[in-house]
């Protein structure tokens, strides 16, 4: 038996553009997700989640994922669920060259499905290295970022970057563009996430996204300002010493690029009401800056604040249910018994 977790994600910057190779850089936060796989004699897979907002699910299946739990949540975040545990033990059974492994896979998680805050990412990294050891075949880090990028994209039909998975895999702050992920030496941001209890379908808010800049000029440009932010945020990153406080300037001029990204963001029509007033409470509270993280449509936003003042107001905003501070997770993927 193998437990690993695997911490979940802010976007500092680039969501959504970084489909499209711009670069994007998210953060890992201490929210992990924490896979339990054991071996079974048969080629079984048994999933039993303790947690992924969705009041817990047990379900068995061979071959196929398509027998679903009979829980009273929505169908969608069900399948996308059930669509990446299956997608890791895949990854894992193709890396360990063992076809017919069966598993008992108990999930647990603290970062809520769909939110923006790389619950699936979380969950197919910790997944596949836990599945893999078990099998006595543990992959490199890169091994394991690529195979749980490969689950993602499988499960997003082909609409994922190598953002999400390649943060939880190596944990802090990373840069991705492309094929391009890098680690990068940040000072500790203050962090502050509001959630608004609700979920987006990632796949379909990247295929909305998708089709507005194949449609209109102006959704392209907006894609490749979401690039400029994210280029410019990096460079005044690089300039900051890691090992120290992040200075006034420094917070003050990323939440100015960290604003202006959200309202590109909004352009592209992946904002939502819950997200823009909880955007707008972090600000009128005092944060330098605050924007939506992950595809959007409902979930989470993330603000720069380094008092309380922004968690408390988000206490107090209609259609906020939770909000707390995130701290980066240096550590990414890490073994938790074996
Ligand atoms: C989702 O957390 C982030 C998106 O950019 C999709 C992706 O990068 O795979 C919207």
């Amino acid at each position: 038996m193998t437990t690993v977790s695997a911490p979940g994600k802010v976007y500092l910057f680039g969501e959504h553009a970084v489909v499209y190779g711009e670069p994007a850089v998210p953060c890992a936060i201490e929210k992990r997700a924490t896979v339990t796989a054991e071996l079974r004699e048969d080629d079984h897979v048994r999933v039993e989640a303790a947690d992924l907002s969705l009041n817990g699910f047990v379900v068995e299946y061979a071959g196929t994922t398509d027998h679903r739990p009979d829980v009273d949540v929505p169908q969608p975040l069900l399948d996308a669920a059930m669509g990446y545990i299956d997608a890791a033990v895949q990854q894992a059974r193709e890396a360990a060259d063992a076809p017919d492994a069966g598993f008992d896979i108990t999930v647990e998680s603290e970062i809520p499905l769909g939110a923006g805050l790389g619950s699936s990412a979380a969950v197919v990294v910790a997944g596949i290295d836990a599945a893999t050891r078990v099998l006595g075949e543990p992959l490199d880090l890169r091994e394991l970022a690529d195979r749980a990028y490969n689950a993602e994209y499988e499960v997003q039909d082909g609409q994922a970057s190598r953002a999400d998975t390649f943060c939880s895999t190596m944990g802090g702050a990373v840069r991705v563009a492309g094929d391009d992920c890098t680690k990068l030496s940040t000072p500790t941001l203050p962090f502050v996430v509001g959630f608004d209890g609700g979920a987006g379908d990632t796949g379909k808010l990247v295929a909305s996204v998708r089709e507005l800049r194949d449609t209109y000029e102006f959704a392209a440009d907006t894609v490749e300002a979401i690039g400029d932010i994210v280029s410019t945020g990096e460079s005044l990153l690089a300039e900051a010493d890691p090992n120290s406080e992040p200075s006034d300037e420094l917070i003050s001029e990323l939440g100015d690029l960290i604003n202006i990204n959200h309202g590109l963001l909004s352009a592209l029509g992946v904002s939502s009401r819950s997200l823009d007033t909880m955007v707008w409470a972090a600000r009128e509270a005092g944060a330098e800056g605050a924007k939506l993280t992950g595809a959007g449509g409902g979930g989470c936003i993330v603000a720069l604040d380094r008092t309380a003042e922004t968690q408390t107001s988000l206490r107090y905003t209609p259609g906020c249910e939770d909000s707390f501070r995130a701290e980066l997770a240096t550590e990414g993927v890490r073994v938790e018994d074996e």
